[in-house]
């Protein structure tokens, strides 16, 4: 595909396809269990369209800050946040630079975002700095595969994959990134996708805090 293609594609259709699929069921029971135990000052980095707002606990959350560096994405999410009954600011920017104070927040959530994010090491200090000591990282995830030959494939199709799927890694491994940036993992689930997503190889939802 020519680079005039390839860049039509990443700003005028992606964003739409990343949202049609990360709609799906297969997303939603995750977010469901994980994103009520999100509390008081929330900074949700790579919100992407705001499919995680509806599963807020109105009742813990203060405020939320929603930080992605696509405006087709954000747009999406500042639509959908007009209806919460709390204070949401969706700001266009990327995670490796949070435009916030330290210790600005008591969660951080990031959903099937570190498989994007470019440099998610610096996303991950960023994350560090931005929440208060005692804090706590809500993760869901997908990475790495534990089956050989699901793995095999991943690598295989990894960069097409992250051509169609606004930059996505199949291959990363998210647990390994968070606990190499100096947090304590305690994994709430682990689970693989049902086949539509095998490609996602291994899925992975917990809390996480600074050690
Ligand atoms: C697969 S989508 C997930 C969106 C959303 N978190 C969800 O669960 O539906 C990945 C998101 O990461 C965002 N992203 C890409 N680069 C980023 C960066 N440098 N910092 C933060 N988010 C980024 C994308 O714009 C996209 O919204």
């Amino acid at each position: 595909m020519c680079q005039t293609c390839l860049s039509w594609y990443a700003r005028c259709a992606a964003p739409y396809l990343v949202h049609a699929g990360c709609s799906a069921n297969a997303f939603a029971h995750m977010r469901r269990r994980m994103i009520p135990l999100a509390r008081g000052v929330v900074v949700e980095v790579g919100i992407g369209s705001g499919l995680n707002l509806p599963f807020y606990d109105a009742s813990s959350v203060k405020r939320l800050v929603g930080v992605d560096p696509d405006g087709t994405m954000l747009g999406m999410a500042t639509r959908q946040s007009r209806s919460l009954p709390f204070h949401v600011e969706c700001i266009r920017a990327g995670g490796e630079s949070l435009p916030l104070a330290d210790g600005f927040a008591d969660t951080v959530v990031v959903t099937y975002a570190f498989c994007t994010i470019p440099d998610p090491q610096a996303a991950l200090d960023e994350i560090r700095r931005v929440l208060k000591p005692t804090g706590q990282l809500i993760f869901i995830e997908h990475g790495k595969a534990e089956g050989r030959l699901c793995r095999e494939w991943q690598e295989r199709l990894n960069r097409l994959w992250g051509r169609l799927a606004g930059g996505c890694h199949l291959t990363r491994d998210p647990l390994r990134l968070m606990r190499g940036a100096g947090f304590r993992v305690i994994e709430a689930e682990h689970g693989r996708f049902p086949p539509l997503f095998w490609q996602l190889g291994s899925h992975h939802a917990g809390i996480a805090a600074v050690d």
